[in-house]
């Protein structure tokens, strides 16, 4: 007969002990999320009046400068970490000219946000192009049609000098160009920006769950992005893209999307040094909303469970749509 059970048959070590009420459990949890831990993804349209909501994604709206700015002082008082700004131009062209303006409404809600937050939160770009692009891909086109890694290097550059000067304290990444990180890194450095960040979207899948991103962003994308975001089916490939931006001089790396991906954020957060993110996608955030509407799973411990999964797989900070929220219901908690 076994140690752990008694003469009668009945066990010795029971860990349900452990389990046994909120202050129990409390004191013994392995991984707690803080909403320091957490980044709030924005969207902000070009011509608006007032905020308008994305059908797509319930809760989550298209804002005016005026009404992001204030959402963001909202965000920075419920302790949330940073956000992430994404700018919907209201004219899209080929080469996606509204990215590298100035006075593009990417540009100009950094520079709002930035303004206004001061040291309370972080503020993060978005450093791609498909926002701005008529064709709504990440990069410009070759003649051919395919995306043109170099040229879009030579693009980002540039996007990254208005974002920096705009007062972005990182440089969202995101495009998954070859070489994205380096090339940024140097037209930061040489233009006197040292202390601006890179954000790199080191790892980002080829994904059906960036789905309702693309009505926020009003993507006009037709085909897919498989010739440069990654297949789901690989996995070393990611430490790969991981040691190539870590090599370039990337600050944080990210993972892309969260939940489908935790055997990725767990590899990774095993493999490097620096910062791991993950990002909750919108088709994440849309799958537990569209079921919660339906009174199919509980919306809150839902979403608090797939936050310290994301956290327990190894990503120390977390992109959210439920970022604000979230930090609420985690201060109450407490
Ligand atoms: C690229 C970008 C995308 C998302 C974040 N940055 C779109 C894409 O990669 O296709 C998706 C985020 C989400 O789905 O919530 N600008």
């Amino acid at each position: 007969m076994s140690e752990t059970v008694e003469p009668s048959g009945f066990p010795r070590i029971r860990p349900r002990r452990l389990r046994q009420g909120s202050a129990m459990r409390r004191m013994v949890a392995e991984t707690r999320v803080h909403p320091s831990d957490l980044m709030l993804p924005m969207f902000v349209r070009e011509g608006l009046d007032a905020p308008r909501p994305i059908p797509s994604m319930p809760g989550v709206m298209q804002h005016t400068r005026e009404s992001l700015r204030k959402a963001v002082v909202a965000a920075a008082h419920a302790g949330v970490g940073g956000v992430m700004i994404f700018g919907v131009p209201a004219e899209k062209d080929a080469t996606g000219s509204g990215a590298i303006d100035p006075d593009g409404i990417g540009n100009l809600a950094l520079a709002d946000v930035t303004a206004e937050v001061g040291d309370s939160l972080v503020v993060v770009s978005d450093l791609c192009l498909d926002e701005f692009t008529d064709h709504g891909h990440c990069g410009v086109l070759a003649a051919d049609g395919s995306v043109d890694n170099d040229a879009t290097l030579e693009r980002y550059a540039d996007m990254a000098i208005a974002q920096a000067q705009a007062g972005a304290h990182m440089l969202g990444a995101s495009g998954m160009m070859d070489g994205q990180v380096g090339y940024v890194r140097t037209a930061l450095d040489r233009a006197g920006f040292e202390n601006t960040g890179v954000f790199a979207y080191a790892v980002k899948y080829s994904s059906a769950a960036f789905g309702p991103f693309r009505e926020a962003v009003e993507s006009a994308l037709q085909g897919d992005r498989r010739s440069y975001q990654q297949d789901p089916a690989n996995a070393r490939e990611a430490l790969r893209e991981v040691e190539l931006d870590v090599a370039e001089g990337a600050d944080i790396v990210m993972v892309k999307p969260g939940l489908p991906y935790l055997d990725i954020i767990r590899a990774v957060s095993e493999h490097v040094t620096v910062p791991v993110a993950a990002y909750q996608v919108s088709g994440e955030y849309s799958m537990v909303e569209a079921a919660a509407a339906n009174g199919w799973i509980d919306r809150e411990r839902m979403m608090l469970e797939s936050l310290v999964s994301i956290k327990r797989a190894g990503a120390s900070i977390i992109a959210t749509y439920w970022a604000e929220e979230a930090a609420r219901l985690l201060r109450e908690e407490r």
